[in-house]
């Protein structure tokens, strides 16, 4: 993978022992990414088996995200507009996406508008990552994505997005906010 290093953004809100382990955890995961299907989660189950239940959370088991996207994608018609308003690591967003793809290929993927957020910062970064790396690494750009980082019940659509993609083409230090 190569980066264009005029487009690398400042991360806030870590120390460097944090960096240092998200490096590390990148490595590890670097090489089952590079294996993975197109929008497969590789890491909701390993970052749900390390939780102990703080905030309420805990992960959706890819095997039963990638269930339900099936049986809710069997149901009909889906909207392009999505929302997962308490996203994790997105176990239910990249269900969602791997049964689209399988479904409608790039030409699917390109229609959906999603708007994601998680109380913890963490957690939608983790989510927003997982999207665009597929995205990005298979070529199958959305036509949006909204990552926000609100607490649903105090500030309810008045925290502006921290990260908007609307084409990973475009994806430029203007557009991440
Ligand atoms: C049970 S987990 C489910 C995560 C994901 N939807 C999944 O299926 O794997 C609930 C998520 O809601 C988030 N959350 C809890 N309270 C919230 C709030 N008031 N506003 C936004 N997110 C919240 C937690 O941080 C946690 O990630």
């Amino acid at each position: 993978m190569s980066y264009k290093p005029e487009t690398v953004q400042p991360v806030e809100g870590y120390r460097d022992a944090d960096r240092e382990e998200l490096v590390q955890l990148l490595l590890m995961l670097r090489e089952e990414l590079n294996d993975a299907a197109p929008f497969e989660d590789v890491v909701t189950d390993k970052y749900g088996a390390l939780l102990q239940g703080d905030l309420g959370q805990f992960m959706t088991p890819t095997a039963v995200s990638n269930a339900v996207s099936g049986f809710l994608g069997a149901a009909g018609e889906k909207g392009k507009k999505r929302a997962e308003p308490t996203c994790g690591t997105g176990a239910l967003i990249m269900g969602d996406l791997r049964h689209t793809y399988a479904v409608g290929g790039k030409d699917g993927i390109s229609h959906v508008d999603y708007s994601i957020n998680d109380l913890d910062q963490r957690l939608v970064r983790i989510a927003t990552v997982q999207v665009m790396y597929h995205s990005i690494r298979h070529e199958a750009p959305l036509k949006r994505l909204v990552a926000h980082n609100a607490d649903l019940i105090r500030n309810y659509n008045s925290s502006p997005p921290f990260f908007v993609a609307t084409s990973w083409r475009g994806m430029l230090p203007g557009q991440m906010i």
